[in-house]
């Protein structure tokens, strides 16, 4: 039996692929919009496992799949044996024998690889604690859409540099090798083992004014993620220095765009003038989940050019 293919974290791709898959979500975007049918995933299924919250992540894989021609199934550990204590393994091997696909939101990494390990059909990762590494694809895209790319350019992420997507950035960074800079508590900056991993083209600030000089895209997320809720009184205190604001904006590069993952807290992360001013991409960023994604079911599924680039 074949191995699948799976994308847990940003680095499962290559240069090469990141860049080809973008592409593809470029023109897959454009067919969307030109209302042209597409459907090559006619008959197959995509579970999607859902530990934490999300509107977008749900929405865009959902949608995404019923472009795409499939049918997507959304799957609670509420409602699902794995809530009752049915082992990750297990659960692994009798729901790929079924679908075609798998999305899973979760805590641990580590309940990710397991899955993956265990899986015959690709898994992707919807977020865990350690990555969002779809979120990257659509931030990505967005910043191919509006500069072709992020060659020559410098991203400054303000806020938890320890958390998912700052981690992300990191890998986004080393592999496409444009320059990162993160702003964030000393506590909250990228651990050693990120740094010797993911770091070649990080580089770390203490001061939000340091992290943002000369960047062309400012990058921040929440304070509290998923599973941190009991910290939140704590990091609201820590983090309110590294507030992305007017002033904070000024002292980046003119010209520069601001992008959310969302969902975003005005006043705490982000001031209102800046979330919904002129400089900020979030909207287009958040449309471009699902037009990344659906590049990416094709891709994993062994269609589109960026599959036959490497014979899938
Ligand atoms: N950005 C993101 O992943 O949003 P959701 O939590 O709504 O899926
Ligand atoms: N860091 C955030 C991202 C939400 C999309 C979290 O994990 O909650």
């Amino acid at each position: 039996m074949k191995t699948a293919r799976h994308f847990l974290r940003l680095q499962d791709l290559d240069g090469r692929e990141l860049e080809a898959l973008l592409h593809r979500a470029v023109e897959l975007k454009r067919r969307t919009r030109a209302g042209e049918a597409y459907t090559p995933l006619a008959g197959r299924t995509l579970a999607m496992i859902f530990e934490k919250s999300s509107t977008r992540t749900r929405v865009s894989f959902e949608t995404g799949m019923a472009q795409l021609g499939g049918h997507a199934l959304f799957l609670s550990p509420r409602d699902t044996q794995l809530g009752r204590g049915e082992s990750i393994e297990d659960t692994a091997r009798v729901i790929s024998r079924m679908v075609d696909l798998v999305m899973i939101r979760t805590f641990a990494h580590e309940n990710l690889e397991r899955f993956s390990a265990a899986s015959r059909v690709p898994v992707i990762n919807g977020l865990s604690d350690g990555h969002h590494p779809c979120q990257l694809l659509a931030d990505l895209l967005t910043a191919q859409e509006l500069w072709g790319g992020l060659e020559g350019k410098t991203v400054a992420f303000v806020g938890d540099g320890a958390n998912n997507m700052a981690r992300s950035w990191m890998e986004a960074a080393q592999i496409l090798g444009f320059s990162l800079r993160i702003g964030a508590p000393e506590e909250f900056l990228p651990g050693p083992q990120a740094m010797t991993e993911n770091g070649s083209n990080t580089r770390v600030f203490t001061a939000a004014r340091e992290a943002v000089q000369g960047s062309h895209m400012v990058v921040t997320d929440v304070w509290t993620s998923m599973g941190q809720e009991d910290e939140q009184e704590d990091r609201l205190a820590r983090f309110r220095p590294f507030q992305v604001n007017g002033p904070l904006m000024a002292e980046a590069g003119s010209g520069a765009v601001f992008m959310h993952c969302l969902p975003a807290h005005r006043g705490e992360e982000v001031t209102a003038d800046v979330m919904d001013g002129p400089r900020s991409l979030v909207w287009e960023e958040a449309e471009n989940r699902l037009h990344a994604q659906k590049a990416l079911m094709e891709f994993l599924s062994g269609f589109g050019p960026v599959a036959d680039m490497e014979g899938v």
